[in-house]
């Protein structure tokens, strides 16, 4: 197996810890255990008696029962709880695929999504989504990237970094690709719950067939990425059982007092969401006055849900004016080289209730250069 270094991460590795300002976080604003398991009555007296042995393999029954609430078919035993949901990325792309196979990934995009499958010997294709086109994915595109031996479509909607939602036509037009060519089809869904319209929201992907895997996390919606609590949805045995038995091998099982913590959350999830919405909606139209204000310098295309944006820098180097703004003014952005791209665009994270102090650092720098 060969992994390159993961390039966000290490990025984030130099700064996330020694920087005041995070104006490129992927998730909400976070909270300290009081306060969720004030959420719920009786909840810090039980959190107290949570038993620390080994739990069940594939996630407590009372967890994946409440995650199934998200769906609208799903059952418990359809739920594999893994350790994040990069965990998760890992074991599907271990179980699903082989050397040989050839897999077409939404891009730009998270690392591992195709990083892992290039490392289970995978041969990656891009599928490339178009700024000009607000971020969107071509059909006619996966047409032609599709080959004999293309083993699944990875998806990630909403979309990290560009905050962009697919059309609910060209999403069930994907699902009828992958089911007409038995493709499988991985749908990164960690950010669903967050459009800023809920009437935008697309159904989860593992409702919509055994041919579909969704992928879930505490982390951004819900603001509760320490909990590293991650899961998959499908209704495809052969995959869930190969997942079960890889994680054997890296987690065995997940933490006993994260199960018992997300349980509380995805009890609670609507309000947790409803709150992390309310930090992002409240940043956006501080953004969207910044970009106004700044227009000869950034352009961006408005997000559509999720805690991201993925502005472009119109005048200098992204990576130098990113260098240049961490260390002067101890605001942190993420230059788009970590996705490959070569376009001078950059992350911003919407996510953070310190979004508008973070704003005055950047415009106080931005007046002195
Ligand atoms: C699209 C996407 N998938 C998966 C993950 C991994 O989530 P976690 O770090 O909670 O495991 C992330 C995290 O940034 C992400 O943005």
């Amino acid at each position: 197996m060969n992994l390159p270094p993961f390039k966000l991460e290490r990025y984030f590795a130099k700064y996330e810890f020694n920087t005041e300002y995070l104006l490129c976080s992927s998730d909400s604003e976070s909270m300290p255990v009081a306060d969720l398991l004030a959420m719920e009555e009786g909840a810090a007296q039980k959190f107290q008696q949570v038993w620390l042995g080994y739990t069940e393999s594939p996630g407590s029954p009372a967890l994946r029962a409440e995650i199934c609430r998200l769906y609208e078919t799903m059952q418990p035993e359809e739920i594999l709880i893994h350790t994040g949901a990069q965990e998760a990325i890992f074991l599907f792309m271990f179980a699903a695929f082989k050397e040989f196979d050839h897999v077409i990934v939404h891009s730009p995009g998270y690392q591992s999504l195709a990083e892992v499958a290039r490392a289970a010997g995978c041969d990656v294709s891009p599928w490339r989504a178009r700024e000009e086109n607000g971020w969107s994915l071509d059909l006619d595109e996966l047409r032609h990237l599709m080959r004999t031996n293309t083993k699944a479509i990875i998806i990630n909607t909403p979309h990290n970094p560009t905050g962009y939602l697919m059309a609910p036509e060209d999403y069930q037009a994907v699902h009828t690709f992958a089911l007409e060519n038995k493709l499988l089809l991985f749908s990164d869904e960690v950010y669903r719950e967050s459009e800023y319209d809920p009437a935008t929201r697309l159904p989860a992907a593992c409702d919509l067939g055994d041919h579909a895997v969704s992928l879930g996390v505490t982390s951004k919606t819900y603001g509760l990425a320490g909990l590293r609590i991650g899961w998959v949805a499908t209704k495809n045995r052969q995959i869930y059982e190969k997942m079960a038995s890889l994680k054997d091998y890296t987690t065995i099982c997940n933490s006993a007092p994260s199960e018992f913590l997300a349980e509380v959350a995805m009890r609670n999830r609507t309000r947790l969401a409803e709150r992390n919405l309310g930090i992002i909606k409240n940043n956006l139209a501080i953004i969207e006055d910044l970009f106004a204000r700044h227009s000869g310098r950034f352009s961006w295309v408005r997000p559509r849900a999720g805690s991201m944006a993925f502005p472009r820098l119109l005048k200098g180097n992204v990576e130098e004016f990113c260098d240049r703004l961490v260390k002067k003014a101890g605001v942190l952005l993420l230059p788009g080289s970590v996705y490959d791209d070569a376009r001078n665009h950059f992350r911003l994270g919407l996510g953070r209730k310190n979004l508008p102090q973070a704003v005055e650092k950047l415009e106080e720098f931005l007046s002195k250069s």
